[in-house]
Order: C-alpha cells, then sequence, then structure tokens
C-alpha cells in the first residue's frame, strides 16, 4: 500500500527539512503546533469523526495504532481501578482484546510493545478469509460478564480490502462496556467518498480511530494520525516532566507530550499543506479515481481467461492470481509465488503477492495520486505476459 507525494505535500515536507525545528513543544516550533492543531481538525472534517476528539501526529499506523490502543490499555486499568501507566500491570488479570480475522499485524505488534500481549488478542473468523464470527465474538462478550474488553474493528483489510461491520461492533461496545479502536490506515479513506463511506460507517462511535498519512493522503514517509474520543487519556500515558521541559497546556499543545516521540518532525507541515491545497473536494477527487483504477483491475482480471478474481473488489485493492486452464492448487500456488518474483525482477510494474484464503495472489492497491488508467492496464498485461512465459 505504497502512496506517493502530492507536490504541496512535498514542498512544505522541504521546508520541514529547511526549517529542522523540533516539533516536541509549541515553545520549539509554534508554527509546527498550531500547523498539527489545525491539520488534526481538518482530518477530522475529512473522515466525519467528532470535532471534540483529541489527536496526534505519528510515524505511521503502526505507531497510531500503538497511542489508540496505550489508550484503551489505560482506560482498562481504569476500570480495575489501576493506574496501569504508573504502577504497572502486576497482579491484574489478562486484558481480553477481540477482534476479527482481519486484525493487523501491526495491532498485534503494538499490543506487544504495550505489555498487553501479542498472544492476548482473540480472533473470531467466521471463514478462511477472517470474516467477523458475529455470535462468537457475542458469545466471548458475555462471558466476560461486564469486564472490560479492547474490541478492534477493521477498516479495510489488507488481501482484499474488506471491513468489519463497525456499527454493529460499536453496538456490541456500548452493549458490554468495552473499547472499540477501528484500524482505518487505508479503509478510513472510505469515508471521503459518499460511494464507499457506509463500508466505514460507525467509526464516528469508535473510542479511537487511527489511519495513515503516507498512504492515501500522499504525504511524504513517515506519516500516520491517531484519534481519541476521550483526549484526556493521552496525557498521562505520554507526559514526560523534567525542570527544563514545557509541561502540559491545552491552549498551546505540546504535541510530543500526546505521542511516543519526544522530539519529533515536522510531520505536521505536509499534512497541512496537502489539505489546504487540495481540500475535502480534492481528496474526494483522488479517492475516487483510485476507486475506479480498483475497479479497472477488477474488470480486466475478470475479462481475462487466464487470470482469477479472488474477491470482490470492495475498495482500492483487487485480489487476484494467475490461473492458466485446470493446474491444481499447489501448481498454481507455486507458479503464482515465481510470477510474483518474476514481476518484481522485470521492474516495470511494483505488486507483492500475499496468501489469501490459501491461495498465493496478488493483492495491488492504487493509493497514489499519480496513478492512471494505462499503469492498470500494463500491470495487468505484464502479469499476463510474465506468467505466460513461466509456463
Ligand atoms: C490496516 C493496517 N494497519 C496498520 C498498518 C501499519 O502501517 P504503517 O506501516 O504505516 O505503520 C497498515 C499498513 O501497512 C495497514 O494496512
Amino acid at each position: 500500500m505504497t502512496g506517493g507525494v502530492t507536490p504541496a505535500a512535498l514542498g512544505a515536507d522541504w521546508l520541514a527539512s529547511l526549517l529542522d525545528q523540533n516539533s516536541f513543544a509549541w515553545i520549539e516550533s509554534p508554527l509546527g503546533a498550531q500547523l498539527e492543531r489545525v491539520a488534526l481538525r481538518w482530518l477530522r472534517e475529512l473522515f466525519n469523526l467528532p470535532a471534540e476528539w483529541g489527536g496526534v501526529l505519528t510515524t505511521g499506523a503502526t505507531m497510531a495504532n500503538f497511542v489508540s490502543l496505550a489508550a484503551a490499555r489505560r482506560w482498562w486499568g481504569e476500570r480495575h481501578d489501576r493506574d496501569v501507566d504508573r504502577d504497572g500491570f502486576a497482579g491484574l488479570p489478562p486484558v481480553p482484546v477481540f477482534s476479527s480475522g482481519y486484525v493487523h499485524a501491526t495491532a498485534i505488534k503494538a499490543l506487544g510493545m504495550l505489555g498487553v500481549g501479542r498472544a492476548s488478542v482473540r480472533t473470531f473468523g467466521a471463514d478462511d478469509a477472517g470474516r467477523l464470527d458475529r455470535d462468537a465474538l457475542r458469545g466471548a462478550l458475555e462471558e466476560l460478564d461486564g469486564a472490560p474488553a479492547i474490541l478492534i474493528g477493521n477498516a479495510g483489510e489488507v488481501n482484499a480490502g474488506d471491513f468489519d461491520p463497525l456499527d454493529e461492533l460499536a453496538d456490541l461496545a456500548d452493549a458490554h462496556g468495552a473499547w472499540l479502536h477501528v484500524d482505518g490506515a487505508f479503509g478510513l479513506f472510505a469515508r471521503v467518498s459518499p460511494e464507499t463511506a457506509p463500508l466505514a460507517a460507525g467509526a464516528e462511535r469508535a473510542d479511537s480511530v487511527i489511519a495513515d498519512g503516507h498512504k492515501w493522503l500522499n504525504v511524504p514517509y513517515d506519516c500516520g494520525f491517531a484519534f481519541v474520543r476521550d483526549a484526556s487519556r493521552l496525557l498521562p500515558v505520554f507526559n514526560a516532566s523534567a525542570a527544563y521541559l514545557p509541561q502540559d497546556d491545552p491552549d498551546r499543545p505540546n504535541y510530543g507530550l500526546l505521542g511516543p516521540e519526544s522530539s519529533r518532525r515536522g510531520r505536521s507541515f505536509a499534512v497541512w499543506a496537502t489539505l489546504a491545497a487540495y481540500g475535502r473536494a480534492g481528496y474526494r477527487e483522488l479517492v475516487e479515481r483510485n476507486l475506479g483504477h480498483a475497479r479497472l483491475a477488477a474488470r480486466l482480471v475478470d475479462e481475462a481467461p487466464d487470470l482469477e478474481l479472488l474477491a470482490p473488489a470492495l475498495l482500492n485493492i483487487v485480489c487476484f492470481r494467475y490461473r492458466p486452464g485446470d493446474l491444481p492448487d499447489d501448481a498454481l500456488d507455486d507458479l503464482n509465488a515465481r510470477l510474483g518474483e518474476t514481476l518484481l525482477a522485470d521492474g516495470r510494474v511494483y505488486a507483492g503477492t500475499t496468501r489469501y484464503r490459501g491461495h498465493v495472489a496478488f493483492r495491488p492497491a492504487f493509493v497514489n495520486w499519480r496513478t492512471r488508467d494505462q499503469d492498470v492496464e500494463l500491470l495487468v498485461d505484464t502479469i499476463r505476459e510474465l506468467g505466460a512465459s513461466l509456463r
């Protein structure tokens, strides 16, 4: 899921390097802090998230998951009368974390880094793609009998772009008093277009929501953002106090006290500039153009006798494999794995392989503002050409 860089974002990112200010504290970079405040407000508007939520820019979705799940961990500790950020976890029960099979590897990584533990995650998949088994999740929540749990909803599964039913997860979180976190690294952008917004409906009811900047926002690496409904939970997690450091000041936010990094790059320059330059209408156009690329790719795959579409292209990912004739599945897996390597070595287009429902498959994801229809055609043609040469 490799985004591009808009001209406005690139220019502003150069400026961030040129000025080389530390976006830790307002006093060190009043410009960086004010741009971050405005950029976060505009991002909430772009995604139709409540204006009163707090947030912070991060290095990417992994650290945005970390920030949100840190807030969730703090909430869970409060429910057990414990300040876990001050006193740690000793003596507390394991933290129940529930998700569908769509949960992203980096949410699990973040839970490991937070000491909640990678193994704390239980996934409830109804099929071999990992689609949520609602009844099993409901049953697990009922078994907890009111004890607090963290739910992770996935807005955009990485292989085929499917979504968890966020509204239903929000209903379950309400009914069982759970924290709902939504990982929308790229899928949150579904909310930018009325065509796809229903896929991510319910994100506005979550306790925390994240997305990436360096994917569909098309700002340079590295950039992501976390939004938390109750922003007051961020400071106790990420505060760092010393006599020479500035303290919390809600009127002049010190974003280095609201996220994991202290000294920080002026990431807000590029986010502010790209949103200022293109606005909501520009981003809607960009998202819809990429949706069109995915639809075009899905149609070309569908029409090609030697390609097989493995899932509907709901958003911006098209999951398919090369399938010439009636080869057995293990031979097809071998062929597609070799084709994936050949494609990278060939160098005309860049697309990785995955395993989806047991099959080796391609999953090109369209998020770059410069992608054109002819690039999509080149991708499909190149895969077919190289596939034929391998047979
Ligand atoms: C759904 C999802 N969550 C999290 C991540 C992690 O993002 P990043 O690489 O920006 O940390 C990704 C992307 O790789 C993703 O697709």
